[in-house]
């Protein structure tokens, strides 16, 4: 089995805590996953993966999280040809129904665009809120977590299906 990446952004730690639950439940599958943090280390890094994790939450009202918006010009121009993600993130449907999870559609973008493989979209339907750059037709590009909203236990809940589902795809 290959080594996944997981790059992580994250300002008041609600994706960090999203990382660190996905990388134990994966390796608790005999995974092996090496988790980073996208403030301390290049966006280039993540091309030394074929199997790679993305978390990134949306901050400012539609824009990415710091960290990632540091890289952005950056990770925009890599090829992603060959290599298959996976995308997640925390926002806040309540707070912010118009631009709910819109990182994930912001990061999910350029790498279809430059040639890679997204696995792991996610039905809207348990969400409430209006607009997302992350939503393609019914459904968003990756996996939204509220835990502004959602008790930690239901965003467990969300993770372990979501992972159930595009665990295959990350051998
Ligand atoms: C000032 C501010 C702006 C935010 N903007 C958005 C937004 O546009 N869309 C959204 O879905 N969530 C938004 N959020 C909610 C955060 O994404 C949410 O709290 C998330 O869990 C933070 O993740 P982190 O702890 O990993 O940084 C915002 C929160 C704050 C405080």
């Amino acid at each position: 089995m290959k080594k996944i990446g997981l790059f992580f952004g994250s300002t008041s730690d609600n994706t960090k805590i999203a990382s660190d639950y996905i990388k134990d439940y994966l390796e608790a599958h005999d995974f092996e996953v090496d988790i980073h943090d996208i403030g301390d280390i290049g966006s280039e890094k993540i091309l030394e993966y074929d199997k790679i994790l993305i978390g990134c939450p949306t901050w400012n009202i539609g824009e990415l999280q710091s960290d990632w918006d540091a890289v952005f010009l950056d990770y925009e121009k890599l090829n992603f040809k060959g290599k298959t993600a996976a995308f997640f993130g925390c926002g806040d449907q309540t707070g912010y129904p118009d631009n709910f999870l819109d990182a994930i559609g912001i990061l999910a973008e350029p790498f279809i665009k430059n040639g890679g493989t997204l696995i792991g979209r996610c039905s809207k339907d348990p969400y409430d809120f209006r607009e997302s750059l992350a939503l393609d037709g019914d459904e968003l590009l990756g996996l939204g977590l509220d835990y502004d909203n959602d008790d930690e236990d239901a965003c467990e809940d969300l993770m372990i299906a979501w992972l159930d589902e595009i665990m295959d795809d990350l051998k």
